[in-house]
């Protein structure tokens, strides 16, 4: 017996997953199996630095079944909140890796590393031997192949106890693969789809592989932030009215800055409808495992749920979850979306060679979550009330908060972003994140003409980076002063969008050309233009571009931020559709 290391990785993904059927959370699938134990030389233990008794899952499963609380969230919708087992201390995979590795069994496989001895020594060096001898490919045995459930297996299946779903894939491409997937897999049912109009990015690459026909749904604009919130049931209700034939209702909660959809509202909308309900929750992952947060969206009814495990929780960058909600394909939604349908989705939108650090940090920051996270959470949440109220304290400057909960298209506020408001100082959010950098190296998740957001982990224990910032800001905002009227200015709201002439897909694949910015009003994007951060497109393959779209991206441009999608990030050029 050994004891695993800090670290877990979860294996490769959904052509795994195919293989092992079951993949619901009960205590009889977890431990299936009676060579579960006994094809390895040793039960799973969990991590000496755990206090509670060692205990193997096939035990475990024996002795206990999830159990649940129940609370009411603020808009009294009733949700639950799983409460940890013993087997969430385990990290079936990551121990497979270790054991694997310890053993140092003959490599005859990729990667040309071999481990180690084949690695550049510099990249040893600063990798570490460890994190080498522990990038092991897919398809080994006694990881993600052998018994039923593999390691592999057990380790997405204590993913989805640990959020509550009845089905997690673990994705090796970030929580873009997830909408990737999540739009293939929706291609299945039929073509047209409802979709939040400030999904990300990806989500539109998404509609760009798929295929579907998008019906746009507007999200509430803050009338004094100017920034986008989330979507109302009212809206969601009036798109769907407008879109008989659409397979899904595509939604996006939390966003950017912090706001918390009422998902149990638009799921109730969506399933009125017999359609099922996706949430984009990159920005969420860690609200499962906190009673304070707002709800998180498998709890109140969402059927696939895209979850940005690193964002947060702290699995390596580009590794997150893709979830499978209970009543998805079961009685209660039958055929809503069908678990097979997005299991082949991932496997189409992945790397046949997946990364089994990236997968093995999913199963380790799984297991902080769930074991921890409360705890951890809670300090954190501590720490950035107090940051909040400091901040508030230096003059011209607000911060974003649950003071938002109630305006339309906010339920709730996740306070794990500190969002600092700077319109009442005399020098931009462009202006004053490069001065953060240089006067205490504060490097930020995102900035723009108004406001500044930091984003903060599960694990932050101490937050000694959010002192850094109070003080870093109360230095550039005595070196650049107040901005009397600024303080009474909104944030920039980017236009109205174009008219959608054709299918992304469509626009995306059919002839085109480039052609000068100056003269592409009134033309058919070929491509996206999605000013970033935060990546929400202004402008959409298939929809017709107008001067004012073509200017604020320009003008977000020379404030120094960027643009996504675009094929001349300095948009000299756009490429558009030529018309016949
Ligand atoms: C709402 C939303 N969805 C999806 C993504 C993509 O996440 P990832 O970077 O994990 O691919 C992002 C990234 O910022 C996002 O904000």
């Amino acid at each position: 017996m050994r004891a695993s290391t800090p670290f877990a990785c979860p294996g490769r993904c959904a052509r795994r997953g195919a293989a092992g059927q079951s993949t619901g959370i009960e205590g009889e699938q977890l431990g299936a199996g009676p060579g579960v134990l006994t094809h390895r030389r040793a039960a799973y233990f969990q991590d000496a630095s755990d206090a509670s008794p060692s205990l193997a899952l096939g035990q475990a499963k024996l002795l206990e079944r999830p159990s649940v609380d129940t609370r009411r969230s603020a808009g009294g919708h009733k949700c639950e909140r799983r409460v940890t087992t013993e087997r969430q201390q385990q990290t079936p995979y990551l121990e497979a890796l270790c054991e694997y590795a310890e053993r140092q069994p003959a490599r005859l496989h990729v990667p040309g590393h071999k481990g180690g001895p084949g690695a550049d020594p510099g990249m040893l060096r600063a990798f570490g031997e460890r994190a080498v001898s522990l990038d092991i490919p897919a398809l080994t045995h006694g990881i993600d192949v052998g018994v039923d459930p593999t390691p592999f297996e057990q380790a997405q299946r204590l993913a989805a106890e640990a959020w509550g779903a009845k089905r997690a894939w673990f994705l090796i491409n970030g929580a873009s693969q997830g909408n990737l997937a999540a739009g293939l897999a929706l291609a299945h049912y039929g073509s047209e789809v409802v979709i939040q109009r400030n999904a990300h990015s990806s989500a539109i690459d998404a509609l760009v592989l798929s295929g579907l026909r998008p019906t746009f749904a507007a999200p509430e604009v803050d009338p004094e932030l100017g920034i986008a919130h989330c979507l109302t049931a009212q809206s969601l209700e009036r798109a769907l009215e407008a879109t008989p034939s659409a397979v899904a209702a595509w939604v996006i909660s939390p966003t950017y800055f912090g706001a918390v959809a009422d998902v149990a509202a638009l799921a109730a909308v969506a399933h009125a409808r017999g359609v099922p309900l996706v949430v984009d929750e990159a920005w969420g992952a860690h609200m499962a495992f906190h009673e304070e947060l707002p709800d998180h969206a498998l709890s109140l009814g969402a059927d696939l749920v895209i979850s940005s495990t690193h964002k947060i929780v702290g699995s390596l960058t580009q590794s997150a979850m893709l979830h499978l909600g209970h009543g998805a394909d079961g009685p209660g939604g039958a055929g809503l979306i069908g678990e097979d349908t997005v299991d082949r989705a991932v496997t189409l939108t992945e790397s046949t060679s997946p990364n089994s650090l990236l997968c093995g940090s999913l199963d380790a920051a799984r297991r902080q979550a769930a074991v921890h996270g409360r705890e951890l959470l809670g300090k954190t949440m501590a720490a950035l009330a107090k940051a909040r109220e400091q901040i508030r304290g230096i003059e011209g400057l607000d911060v974003l908060d649950d003071r938002l909960a109630g305006r339309p298209g906010v339920f709730a506020y996740d306070p794990l972003r500190l969002a600092v408001d700077v319109r009442g100082v005399a020098a931009s959010g462009y202006e004053l994140a490069p001065m953060l950098r240089e006067i205490d190296d504060i490097n930020l998740e995102l900035y723009g003409q108004n406001v500044l957001v930091a984003v903060f982990g599960l694990g932050e224990r101490g937050l000694p980076e959010a002192a850094r910032l109070v003080a870093a800001l109360r230095t550039a905002v005595a070196r650049v002063g107040l901005d009397p009227v600024g303080a009474g200015a909104s944030f920039a709201a980017a236009p109205p969008w174009g008219e959608l002439v054709m299918t992304p897909r469509e626009a995306y694949l059919g002839a085109q050309e480039v052609v000068p910015a100056a003269q592409a009003a009134g033309r058919i994007a070929a491509e996206s233009l999605a000013t970033y951060p935060p990546g929400i497109p202004n402008v959409l393959p298939g929809e017709r571009l107008t001067a004012e779209t073509l200017a604020y991206v320009q003008n977000t441009l020379e404030l120094g931020g960027s643009v996504r999608g675009a094929s001349d990030r300095l948009l000299h050029t756009v490429r558009v559709v030529v018309e016949k």
